[in-house]
């Protein structure tokens, strides 16, 4: 793989994964990220990376439902491998609306599966990135497998879904070498704090309300984001052309218990001058309409066929993630205060 697109590396696991390639792996390529840089999309995130890897990072700003920019991308760099990110990633968002889900996810997938397929002559793989919500949602026994059958819920996870698909049909049907991740619930540093892990930590700093929803009790399988940016790469190494694979993180909690433990642990590394409890700061509101009760993701597969399993455990991964969001308070009030979309502005219009 000499020239990858990397589409959506300036979004949360994206820039992650950038950082992890060019940092931490052994690829000796090029990588082109392009990025439509909505509101989720910060490069600031990568500013230490344009700089030191010059040689070896390109960034375009790029949308991509513009389907003739997509082919004159990848002739112009002559793309071999596609890692795709870029997607709207909200639930609450695809709820209130939902057409800017059909757009990036459905028509903008279809739109690189296109240019890869006239390209399909030097094109190594093609990589999803996707979700296990496109599983539908658990009661509270069993796992999601490759087999599980898809059954989305909301038009985030059904516009995924579909994407899904359509990578799958271009293996099946043009022969595009193609791999797909099915992923649960990501956190770690820069993730958009309107997620519940960053939204969570920002506002227990700030002492501000906990919003829970429902009555807390819906669960989400954890992964550390790097555990997950190896995942892919491993997967683009060594698995196998036309699999899908889950990626879980072998840490199911109930959305109550990670607010508290979130409280119990800012508590600690900084307590109130009152000495009083964080986890008085919670307030259960309405519920998300639709909302899937439980995630939990069997990764056998992954770990059996190509040796991954996830090394941070969830402890040491809050901890972490929190004091990260506590020693990047620049980084913090620039994506609070909406500063970094005015900074976009002036070196992209
Ligand atoms: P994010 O919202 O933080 O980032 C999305 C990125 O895509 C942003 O940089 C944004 O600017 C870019 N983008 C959006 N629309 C675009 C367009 N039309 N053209 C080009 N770029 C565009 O998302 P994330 O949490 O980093 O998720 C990345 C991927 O991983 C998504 O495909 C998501 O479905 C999937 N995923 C996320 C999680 C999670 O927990 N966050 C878990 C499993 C899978
Ligand atoms: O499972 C993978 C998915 O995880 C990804 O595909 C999505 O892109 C990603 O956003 C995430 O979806 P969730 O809806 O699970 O994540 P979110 O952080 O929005 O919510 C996690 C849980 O917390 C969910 O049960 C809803 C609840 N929640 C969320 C918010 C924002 C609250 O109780 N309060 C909140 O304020």
């Amino acid at each position: 793989m000499k020239n990858m697109l990397v589409t959506g590396g300036c979004g949360f696991i994206g820039a992650n994964f950038v950082r992890y390639l060019l940092e931490e792996s052994d690829f000796t390529g090029r990588i082109i990220n392009l990025d439509k840089l909505t509101y989720a999309g910060n490069p600031e995130n990568l500013a230490d990376i344009e700089t030191d890897y010059k040689d070896r990072y390109i960034f375009i700003k790029a949308d991509i439902c513009d389907g003739t920019r997509m082919a004159e991308i990848f002739e112009h760099y002559e793309i071999d491998s596609v890692c795709h990110f870029a997607a709207e990633s909200h639930v609450d968002r695809s709820i209130a609306k939902p057409g800017e889900f059909i757009q990036t996810n459905i028509v903008g997938t279809f739109n690189l599966l296109e240019s890869a397929r006239i390209h399909r002559n030097r094109m190594i793989l093609f990589h999803h990135i996707s979700t296990d919500e496109v599983y539908g949602s658990l009661g509270r026994e069993g796992h999601f497998k490759e087999t599980t059958p898809y059954k989305p819920n909301s038009p985030y996870s059904a516009s995924k879904a579909a994407s899904d698909h359509l990578v799958r049909a271009y293996y099946k049907t043009y022969g595009l070498p193609m791999t797909i991740s099915n992923c649960s619930n990501n956190y770690g540093p820069y993730q958009f704090p309107e997620k519940l892990i960053p939204l969570i930590i920002l506002n227990a700093l700030e002492g501000k309300s906990l919003p829970v929803y429902g009555d807390g009790r819906n669960v989400r399988d954890w992964l550390y984001v790097k555990d997950h940016c190896i995942a892919i790469w491993t997967i683009m190494k060594n698995g196998t052309s036309g699999e899908t694979y889950n990626v879980g993180g072998n840490s199911e909690l109930e959305n109550i218990k990670i607010v508290e433990m979130i409280c119990d642990i800012l508590d600690e590394k900084n307590p109130l001058s009152d000495g009083g409890s964080r986890r008085d700061l919670i307030t259960f509101v309405k519920d998300r309409p639709g909302h899937d009760l439980r995630y939990a993701v069997d990764f056998s597969k992954l770990s059996k066929n190509l040796n991954w399993r996830p090394k941070q455990s969830l402890e040491t991964g809050i901890r972490d993630t929190i004091q990260w969001y506590m020693d990047n308070r620049e980084w913090v009030e620039r994506v609070k205060s909406g500063e970094y979309q005015t900074w976009i502005k002036t070196h992209y219009s």
